[in-house]
């Protein structure tokens, strides 16, 4: 569902799929915005009961959905409602599956570990950004290893996203940035990775992210229209409800693109980025798109010359290889206009840091594999010294 107010049918949604006890699996700023009460009012209209887990935190660990399986063994619900970013959703996505099946989250790291559905979710963005809502995976941070892992499987999607404009009105400048670049970093690897029919598997064998097809091309030039139009003013304007409303949807066509389509190298370096500096991860793979996308470019100027058309370059007359330079232009232009760090070494990087984050970024092949241009440690060093 989308659209401004559409929130406040959470409970009637909720009542005619026959649930009555949610969870709410949210944070402390989304009970200090009032949207924690506004979601249980709607609820306590539809006669259900909503008990609340506010121990959400920014890009949350396993402990944080241990925590939030221990709150739903004490509240038994029949569903679960995440209210929040891609943090607070990710941990209800996989708190529920986790609920159902035993163990703790880090039992589930990996593809298609879940033998079954779980609880019931009902996904409530309040960021713009990482379209969580609509994916089937979440992502956690293994303290063991001090890194954010994967957990994906089809069951981790939500059975409903709501995705409600006006829960963002609260959205500080600068979340609002990071996040709206992470759905822009969304689209456009949704819209570059490789064919669907490029990807050689056996027939029952095609992984989660299977290459771009004219839907999730459809997706992601809308997603980016709208990203090129309204994200500055989102920033900007906190309530400026145009904007609010344009990089609300364009963050959930953005998801449902990638999740699909699959993501690329952006994503693979961000994880790396992300465990060294401490930082957020649309901080990171916004900072790195532009870099990427100079690597790429070769591999299909004409894909990015688009792109820069879409983000509203004029680009009338131009080579695709002029144009596809002025992708990366109007790309770092956008990052710099919403105040994200320009460089790797701004965030406290070291150069002798590069190689091995390089090392770490190869081994995500489920995002390499897609990549229009081939991608090897090398290839990787190279565009973590051009961030640097
Ligand atoms: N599952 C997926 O498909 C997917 C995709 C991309 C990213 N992610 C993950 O999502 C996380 C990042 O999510 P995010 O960028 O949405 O940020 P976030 O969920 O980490 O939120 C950042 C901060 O903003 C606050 N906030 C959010 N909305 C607010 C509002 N409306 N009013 C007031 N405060 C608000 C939160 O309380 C939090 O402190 C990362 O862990 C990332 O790895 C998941
Ligand atoms: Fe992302």
């Amino acid at each position: 569902m989308f659209g401004c107010g559409a929130a406040a049918q959470v409970g009637a949604e909720a009542r005619q799929r026959g649930f009555s006890r949610a969870l709410i699996i949210t944070d402390p700023n989304m009970v200090k915005a009032g949207l924690v009460d506004r979601i249980r009012a709607s609820l306590v209209e539809s006669q259900l009961t909503g008990e609340v887990f506010d121990g959400g935190v920014p890009e949350p660990s396993t402990a944080v959905v241990d925590a939030a399986v221990a709150a739903a063994r004490q509240a038994r619900p029949d569903f679960i409602i995440g209210l929040g970013g891609g943090s607070n959703m990710d941990v209800a996505k996989v708190a529920a599956a986790v609920y159902a099946h035993g163990g703790s989250a880090g039992d589930y790291f990996g593809e298609n570990r879940f033998p079954a559905p779980g609880l019931p979710v009902f996904a409530l963005p309040t960021t713009a950004g990482t379209g969580s809502e609509v994916t089937a995976v979440a992502i956690i941070e293994d303290p063991a290893r001090r890194l954010k892992l994967a957990v994906a499987s089809p069951y981790l999607k939500p059975r409903l996203a709501i995705v409600d404009p006006l829960l963002t009105l609260t959205c500080p400048p600068r979340v609002s940035a990071e996040s709206g670049m992470d759905a822009l970093v969304h689209a456009v690897e949704a819209y570059t990775v490789l064919d669907y029919d490029a990807l050689d598997v056996p027939a029952g064998a095609r992984p989660q992210f299977s290459g771009k097809q004219p839907i999730t091309d459809a997706l992601a030039e809308r997603a980016i229209r709208l990203i090129g139009r309204h994200l500055r003013a989102a920033v900007y304007q906190p309530k400026n409800l145009a904007a609010r409303e344009g990089m609300h949807l364009a963050a959930l066509l953005a998801g449902m693109a990638f999740n699909s389509a699959g993501l690329g190298a952006v994503h693979a370096l961000q994880y790396p980025v992300g465990a060294l500096t401490h930082t957020s991860h649309g901080l990171g793979t916004g900072l790195l798109l532009p870099y990427v996308v100079g690597y790429l470019l070769p591999a299909n100027p004409n894909a990015f010359a688009r792109v820069a058309f879409w983000l509203g370059e004029d680009i009338a007359g131009m080579s695709a290889a002029d144009a596809g330079a002025l992708c990366v232009e109007a790309i770092q232009r956008l990052k710099c206009d919403v105040g994200l760090p320009m460089r790797l070494r701004d965030l406290g990087v070291r150069e002798a840091d590069l190689r091995p984050m390089a090392e770490q970024a190869a081994t995500y092949q489920r995002l390499l594999r897609l990549s229009p241009r081939p991608l090897d440690i090398a290839a990787l060093e190279g565009i973590l010294r051009s961030a640097w």
